[in-house]
């Protein structure tokens, strides 16, 4: 069997987990049939400008929207690996898609979810809308065990239904007057959120960058971590290890240099840690296990990669108490209204699930499945 990668143009802006690969017949991904092929609802729509509307509103569209060069990168993805697959059936695709999951979540998680559902048929168990911010009881857990000794506390922590809602809510709670700096290549959502948001320049087409974007290159020749020397300063820095699409981990020293860096220029670091619990070395798991870091970094993590709750949803993002914007006023306070305004808080069957993801047996078993999706 031969591996065969996509012929791609795909942006180098652009990402998808290089981790994630799979030569295992398991994933359904990789055994994509030809009739499958042919009833993919993933096809280029006919563009609006070419066809005469018989009817349009007067509502303008939204100019960052057309700002955005192409449909979202993973959707992209999987119609030319599919478009691939038809043409070479039996090629064997490395797929650069998303990063999703393969194996089942253990027992003793999904049986916790399964209760909490039946208890909303009793008027006992039964509970509407909860705390925006999530569970209290979860909030504590998700301190306890990823943020042990930092110093980060539960009410430092907002729960949501996964990293990338969070994402595009802290680009909210930016603004449009910002400007960021992305790793080169990296996950998608950061840049597309920005886009929408109106913090960048138009799409230039021969660099396949938007203008207003401080793309920071990162490449086996630096180690998969940007120079920092000659990097401009911007407000906010995405950064996020293990990087997706490269699978690359900051070192302890890198990232020491990262909060120094972000201090030094005044920037606030949103670090990404979604693939944190994957490594297996020193390198750290969260931003915060760096001296200063509360001061200039939020952290949004998820239950997605280790967990199998790419399809459940739930995550987290830690706004410390220290992290204050130029006026002196605290980041947490104006992340906590967005929340409260866009968010009616993460399903409560979620929380269980995450709840049981942190109990003893519940850690033991996501451990294995953390192993196994990294084996396949
Ligand atoms: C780097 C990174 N962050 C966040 C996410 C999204 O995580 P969630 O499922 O929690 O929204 C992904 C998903 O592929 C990712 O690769």
């Amino acid at each position: 069997m031969s591996l065969t990668q996509l012929p791609a143009s795909i942006s180098s802006s652009s990402s998808a987990f290089l981790g994630q690969q799979s030569t295992n017949s398991r994933t359904s991904k990789f055994s994509v049939s030809v009739t499958r092929n042919l009833i993919c609802k993933c096809v280029v729509a006919a563009s609006p400008h070419t066809e005469k509307a018989a009817y349009t509103t007067k509502v303008s569209r939204n100019a960052n929207m057309a700002k955005l060069e192409a449909g979202y990168l993973f959707p992209e993805i999987n119609r030319r690996k599919l478009a691939h697959l038809q043409k070479y059936p039996d090629a064997l695709v490395i797929s650069l898609g998303i990063g999703d999951t393969t194996e089942p979540i253990p027992e003793v998680i999904t049986s916790a979810m399964a209760e909490r559902s039946r208890a909303l048929s009793t008027l006992e168990g039964y509970s509407g809308y909860g705390a925006e911010q999530g569970e209290k009881k979860l909030r504590a857990a998700i301190a306890s065990t990823y943020y042990g000794d930092l110093g980060i506390e539960d009410s430092d922590i907002f729960v949501s239904d996964g990293a990338k809602c969070d994402i595009s809510r802290l680009q909210l709670l930016f603004g449009a007057n910002v400007s960021i700096a992305v790793q080169d290549p990296s996950y998608p959502a950061y840049v597309d959120s920005g886009v929408i948001l109106g913090q960048t320049g138009q799409f230039d087409k021969d660099v396949e960058k938007y203008g207003n974007i401080e793309y920071m290159r990162c490449n086996p020749e630096n180690g998969f971590f940007p120079d920092l020397s000659s990097t401009p300063k911007t407000d906010v820095i995405f950064f996020c290890s293990p990087n997706n699409p490269t699978g690359a981990a900051a070192t302890r020293e890198q990232l020491t240099q990262l909060v120094k860096f972000a201090k030094k220029n005044g920037s606030i670091i949103v670090y990404d840690s979604a693939y944190g619990m994957y490594i297996a070395d020193d390198s750290p798991r969260s931003i915060y296990e760096i001296p200063g870091a509360k001061e200039v970094a939020i952290e949004t993590s998820s239950f997605s990669k280790y967990a199998g709750f790419t399809g459940v949803r739930l995550g987290w993002t830690v706004v410390p108490k220290e992290l204050l914007f130029s006026d002196g006023f605290s980041v947490a306070k104006d992340f906590n209204r967005i929340v409260c305004t866009c968010f009616n808080g993460a399903s409560n069957i979620s929380q269980a699930g995450g709840l049981a993801c942190l109990s003893p047996e519940g850690l033991k078993a996501r451990s294995f499945l953390c192993y196994l999706n990294t084996m396949l």
